[in-house]
């Protein structure tokens, strides 16, 4: 017999996120709650499955349709309804056909091929990201060949946003440096900045010759759809080079369909069809081409007026209950803990909260009371409902008295 080929391989550590879920489907404490991984539960503590996903499958389940291969980089039509989505369907970028998009494997897809093309393609050496960001973003551009460093983000003293020491950062930057920014709902600590604030960045990221790369994965969780968009809107109109990742994972509750997209601004359209051609070697050395179903779901739900209107309505249901659970945690923790003030959650957006729980407090909360957060203290409102509000209200104030 031969050696084994792989007997000097090490044990990886488990992903900080989904790790969590593994640990806690092992748990078998029947009040369990996990605030892990960032996934909308809907008051009964299920995923939900959107009646506009519901109607849409059904009608391309009746069609029967071959199952032949995608093009390269995915749906056209879905790719064309993502920019209208996001760019607004009066943009300049979209008339001047300056934008292209690939339909990818979710948010993350959308960042692997966008750090692919910035590193191989692009030649670029650094991306700055958050402190503190989504974990994966420094394993993905990491893994993609790039250095990652950080910009001063979040502060932990006023709970909001370390704006003066960011832009000093961000001034200080060199040429081409990438700089991942969350256009809305920013995870993990739910603060973002207002919209002054994105206007000075925006000046600073085209005065300094940087390159955006926006990652909006929780569009319809801030404030509206539209309102939502305001980041992504203002960086088109100012910037001649613009990279964009999104997810319809929350958006859509479409987690393990993988759908998202990645969109690129050049400078001309003769430029973006040099983009597009890159792309497509990238995503073609990669998986080939994306699946059909998934793309086809959100093509027909955002293609059709009615059901366009009715998955708006549905997600701003989920935000307002989350914006609900949020003010419910408030209220329960000032009652638990007087003097204990957790107001700031209200004010937070999206789907989480930086808790300023410490890493001992949610190891306790987790071995004690078997409720799961994020080491960073990080945790995701969106799984509280009115079930199971008291027990991870009571849990938390135990642990931080
Ligand atoms: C999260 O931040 O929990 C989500 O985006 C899920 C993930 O893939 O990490």
């Amino acid at each position: 017999m031969m050696n084994s080929a792989f007997s000097a391989v090490e044990l990886a550590p488990s992903d900080p996120i989904l790790g969590l879920t593994e640990l806690f489907k092992s748990d078998s404490n029947p009040n369990k709650v996990n605030l892990g991984v960032g996934v909308y539960y809907n008051d009964d503590g299920v995923v939900p499955l959107l009646d506009c996903v519901k109607t849409a499958e059904t009608q391309i389940v009746a069609k029967h349709r071959a199952r032949a291969y995608q093009p390269i980089d995915g749906n056209a039509k879905y790719n064309k309804l993502v920019q209208t989505l996001l760019f607004g369907a009066e943009s300049e970028v979209l008339d001047s056909n300056r934008i292209i998009t690939a339909q990818t494997l979710g948010g993350t897809g959308a960042l692997k091929v966008g750090a692919d093309f910035l590193k191989q393609v692009v030649g670029c050496t650094d991306v700055w990201i958050s402190d503190p960001s989504w974990a994966n973003h420094r394993g993905i551009f990491g893994n993609a060949g790039l250095n990652v460093n950080v910009y001063p983000y979040y502060d932990s003293e006023t709970r909001g946003i370390a704006f003066g020491p960011m832009v000093d950062q961000l001034k200080a930057l060199p040429q081409q440096s990438v700089v991942l920014l969350h256009a809305c709902c920013h995870n993990p600590t739910g603060v973002d900045l207002n919209e002054d604030q994105w206007r000075t960045v925006v000046d600073i990221v085209v005065d300094r010759g940087l390159i955006p790369f926006l990652d909006i994965a929780y569009q319809g969780f801030g404030s509206s759809l539209d309102e939502d968009g305001f980041v992504v809107r203002l960086f088109a109109e100012r910037c001649r080079s613009l990279v964009i990742s999104n997810s319809f994972s929350k958006s859509f509750s479409l987690y393990g369909e993988r759908i998202g997209g990645l969109s690129i601004v050049s400078d001309s359209a003769e430029e973006a069809k040099r983009v597009q051609s890159q792309l497509k070697c990238l995503i073609r050395t990669n998986y080939s081409n994306p699946p059909i179903h998934s793309g086809a779901l959100v093509e027909t739900v955002l293609a059709n007026q009615d059901l366009k209107k009715q998955w708006d309505l549905e997600l701003g249901g989920m935000r307002e209950r989350i914006k609900r659970v949020r003010s419910d945690l408030s209220t329960n923790i000032a009652k638990l803990c007087p003097g204990v003030d957790f107001s700031f959650i209200t004010k937070q957006k999206g789907m989480f909260s930086y808790s300023g729980l410490t890493r001992e407090q949610v190891i306790k909360l987790r071995e004690e009371y078997s409720v799961y957060a994020v080491e960073s203290g990080r945790i995701c409102v969106a799984a509280l409902n009115s079930k199971n509000i008291k027990t991870v209200s009571e849990a938390i104030s135990q642990v931080i008295i």
